[in-house]
């Protein structure tokens, strides 16, 4: 019985479905119906309309991809009339008001599609009475004049696509309004005047082209649209900075515009970047070379900037790669050879200084002498050859400025240009592929994984690492002078500076020998601005000066981000200021420390070890957060030793005998356990003698009964640290200094350990109140 009203039921449903047709069957909306005609009349009767005459049921005639009218309800809610080619402008007596007049008497479109049509005039504030209009596609006709800002009371559209017209003037300022738009296409038309703000509160945006118009200045910040996957922004006026995106962005194109700063190395965590289009652009500083190898890039053109740094034979490359193109640049070293012996890609590489195998290749290759000077013109203008300090063009380049320099470096440019193009040579496929890459792409990825979760998010807040002018140095410094010198070594003088926008940064300056190469400079500069991390003192950019004789690089300035609070070291012991740090910020500054060394052991490819790492080294900012200073970088690492003013110290704390260095990252512990010990008792550790006999004392102390250790530790904060909290600190410290490496912790280790410190001192201080009796007061806590 149950089974019978079933069935039936299935049958009411299906009768149900039978009568929707039949229902679209009836007779139309009679004035809709008309209302199609009148278009089709207004339109002077395109081709593409041939078959629509009065005999026509609009809502059942079959759709195309020529013409589509869509009904609900009898109503129609879409309109779509594409004609096949570009068609001439409709004739003069044609009426672009009376067409939108008619069109609005169809106000339940939803999507409006007229492509090729050869409308023409002012596009009516009007359209603003198709209020449900979600799609508006006007491609390909002679719309001529602004914007109208009415436009941006259709708030339910989702897609605004404006291509190939004459619009001019600017992005009314409240596109904004149309905050369900995903779609944001205008281009091939005269638009101009700086992209709005608003751009960047469009939230749902998905794509962005606003290709071959006359847009110029900076593109707004875009980072808090996460959704945005195509930002096209080829020929325009746009630049220098390279736009703010969000990480998840699929395609940038930003060919043929005014960008000339550096790349920011934040495109390193772009995993879902297919296509990166910077070419003829006058961009400037070293190639990430790191882009070749991102996990889904398949497409990258640098064609034509002025990038320097010098290629290897085994950089890795995605193996999906499909097209490169390198030309025209400034590049050294030799090609990797996972793009020589790609299969079907596309590589052209002309017109660097790139040493080949093939000698007809080599023709296609400038001598290197022409990179090094070239890159020279890039950062450089000797400095007593510089023009006033406004010289705006200069500050519009973004490098050290100059009139001469200036027109120099444009007639490089030109140069370069008519050397190249036209002429450029794409690599025939060959046969074999390389397949060690793709196991050294996974590795990377394995890598990257780990970064984006742990590294992240502590790089944020920096702004990119940039090209300094040397004017703005001098004017962040007061002309080099002596008040804000902070410290010098044999190799270099430490200077604090305020830069323009207020933030306080420190300039180091590095003299350089005559014969030392670029290529020295530029990986050195590569490397370091890799170097970013919340416990980092990190690099914010760089600026080289030139001597005006042979133009090779007098003097490096590196610009760090400054700790105005001192040394570690300044704020546990002995120390005349009588300002201590509370024993929670120890713990925090320890665990800083301990995510800085993570960094440099698994957030940057290469791996580097900080080795000799001291306590000096660790700087503190404004808001004591904990910053190592000193990392160990391959390339010019003495003359980096010293990064701030603290009085430059002689002692040298050794390792424990290094015979073979098998775990170098057990050595970082180690120089974290005595950094820690020091932390803890407050004792100044100058020498390894000092560190043994207190190591010793300590390890003796820890394996004796609890609270032992408690007359060791610094008084300062002996009454304010719960005894748990006390212990865990120094455990983990006892086992950091281990003789032998393989019984010390590991970094994830210590980092529990730390955080389960904090915690236990975090629940212990919450129910005791303010235990902070001690004489020489633990600073605020924040
Ligand atoms: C046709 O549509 C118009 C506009 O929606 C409406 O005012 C009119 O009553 C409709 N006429 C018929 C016959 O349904
Ligand atoms: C349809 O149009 C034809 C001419 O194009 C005309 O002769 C005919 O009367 C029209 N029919 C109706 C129902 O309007
Ligand atoms: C606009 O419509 C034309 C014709 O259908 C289509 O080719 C084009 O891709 C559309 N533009 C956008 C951005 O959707
Ligand atoms: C583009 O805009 C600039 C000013 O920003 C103007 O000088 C130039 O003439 C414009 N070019 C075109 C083709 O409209």
């Amino acid at each position: 019985m149950a089974r019978t009203s079933y069935s039936w039921q299935i049958a009411v449903v299906l009768l149900a479905f039978l009568f929707v047709p039949i229902h679209c069957l009836k007779p139309h909306n009679a004035s809709q119906e008309q209302i199609l005609l009148e278009i089709q009349h207004l339109l002077y009767y395109p081709v593409v309309l041939s078959s629509w005459n009065n005999a026509t049921d609009f809502c059942n005639t079959v759709q195309s991809s020529s013409v589509t009218v869509v009904c609900y309800e009898d109503l129609v809610t879409q309109l779509h009339i594409i004609s096949g080619d570009k068609a001439t402008p409709l004739p003069k007596d044609f009426s672009i008001d009376t067409f939108f007049a008619t069109l609005v008497r169809l106000p339940s479109l939803k999507v409006l599609k007229l492509v090729s049509l050869g409308l023409w005039g002012q596009l009516p504030a009007t359209i603003s009475q198709l209020s449900s209009l979600e799609i508006l596609n006007i491609t390909s006709n002679h719309f001529t004049g602004t914007i109208q800002p009415e436009i941006t009371s259709l708030t339910n559209l989702q897609s605004l696509v404006l291509d190939d017209n004459k619009f001019t003037g600017w992005i009314p300022a409240r596109i904004n309004f149309l905050s369900r738009l995903s779609v944001l296409s205008l281009k091939n038309n005269l638009l101009n005047g700086m992209l709005p703000e608003s751009l960047g509160s469009l939230v749902d945006l998905r794509v962005l082209a606003l290709s071959h118009n006359n847009f110029s200045g900076q593109v707004p910040d875009l980072r808090s649209l996460t959704n945005l996957q195509v930002l096209e922004l080829e020929d325009n006026s746009l630049g220098p900075e390279f736009p703010r995106v969000s990480d998840r962005i699929i395609s940038i194109v930003l060919r043929d515009n005014k960008f000339t700063a550096g790349l920011p190395e934040q495109l390193h965590f772009f995993y879902q970047l297919k296509k990166l289009d910077i070419a003829l652009n006058r961009f400037t500083g070293p190639f990430l070379t790191s882009i070749l190898s991102l996990p889904s890039v398949t497409y990258l053109d640098i064609e034509g900037n002025r990038f320097t740094g010098k290629l290897f034979e085994d950089l890795a490359c995605n193996p999906e790669l499909v097209y490169v193109d390198l030309s025209a640049n400034l590049l050294t070293g030799r090609l990797p050879s996972c793009l020589v012996s790609s299969n079907a890609r596309n590589v052209a590489y002309d017109g660097n200084c790139l040493t080949t195998n093939n000698g007809n290749e080599a023709r296609t290759q400038k001598p290197i002498s022409f990179c090094s000077n070239e890159a020279l013109a890039v950062g450089i203008i000797p400095r007593h050859h510089k023009e006033g300090k406004g010289s705006k063009v200069a500050l519009a380049f973004g490098i050290t400025g100059g009139i001469i320099g200036v027109i120099m470096l444009v007639g490089v440019a030109f140069l370069i240009f008519r050397q190249v193009h036209g002429k450029k040579v794409v690599k025939p496929p060959s046969p074999v592929v390389s397949t060690a890459t793709s196991s050294y792409t996974s590795k990377l990825l394995s890598d990257a994984r780990y970064v984006t979760r742990a590294m992240k998010l502590a790089t944020l807040g920096l702004p990119p690492h940039r090209t300094f002018s040397l004017e703005e140095l001098e004017e962040a410094t007061n002309g080099f002078d002596t008040s804000t010198f902070i410290g010098e070594s044999s190799h270099d003088q430490m200077y604090r500076g305020q830069l323009r926008d207020g933030s306080w940064v420190a300039i180091q300056c590095l003299k350089m020998k005559r014969n030392q190469s670029m290529q020295s400079f530029t990986r050195h500069i590569e490397l370091i601005s890799k170097l970013r991390h919340q416990h980092l003192v990190s690099a914010l950019g760089h600026c080289f000066e030139f001597y005006l004789d042979d133009s090779s690089v007098s003097r490096l300035f590196l610009v760090f981000e400054y700790a105005p609070n001192g040394t570690l070291r300044d704020w546990i012991s002995g120390n005349d200021s009588g300002k201590t740090l509370s024993w929670s910020q120890r713990i925090a500054a320890a665990i800083g420390i301990v995510k800085g060394i993570q960094f440099l052991h698994s957030g940057v490819f290469p791996q580097l070890f900080s080795s000799n790492l001291k306590i000096t080294d660790i700087l503190l900012d404004q808001n004591f957060t904990a910053k190592i200073s000193c990392y160990n970088l391959p390339l010019l690492d003495q003359t980096i030793e010293k990064i701030i003013n603290y009085p430059i110290h002689t002692f040298l704390l050794t390792f424990p005998p290094i015979s073979r260095v098998s775990n170098p990252e057990k050595l970082d512990v180690y120089d974290f356990g005595v950094i820690l010990l020091e932390t803890i008792l407050a004792k100044p550790l100058r020498t390894q003698k000092e560190v043994e006999s207190v190591k010793q004392q300590f390890h003796t102390r820890i394996t004796a009964d609890d609270g032992a250790i408690n007359d060791l530790i610094d008084p300062a904060v002996r009454d304010a640290c719960c005894d748990q909290s006390l212990t865990t600190m120094a455990e983990i410290c006892s086992r950091c200094l281990e003789n032998d490496p393989s019984e010390r912790p590991s970094v994830e280790d210590m980092l529990w350990n730390l955080q389960f410190a904090a915690q236990v001192q975090e629940a212990w201080r919450s129910s005791e109140g303010s235990p902070i009796s001690s004489s020489r007061r633990a600073i605020t806590e924040q």
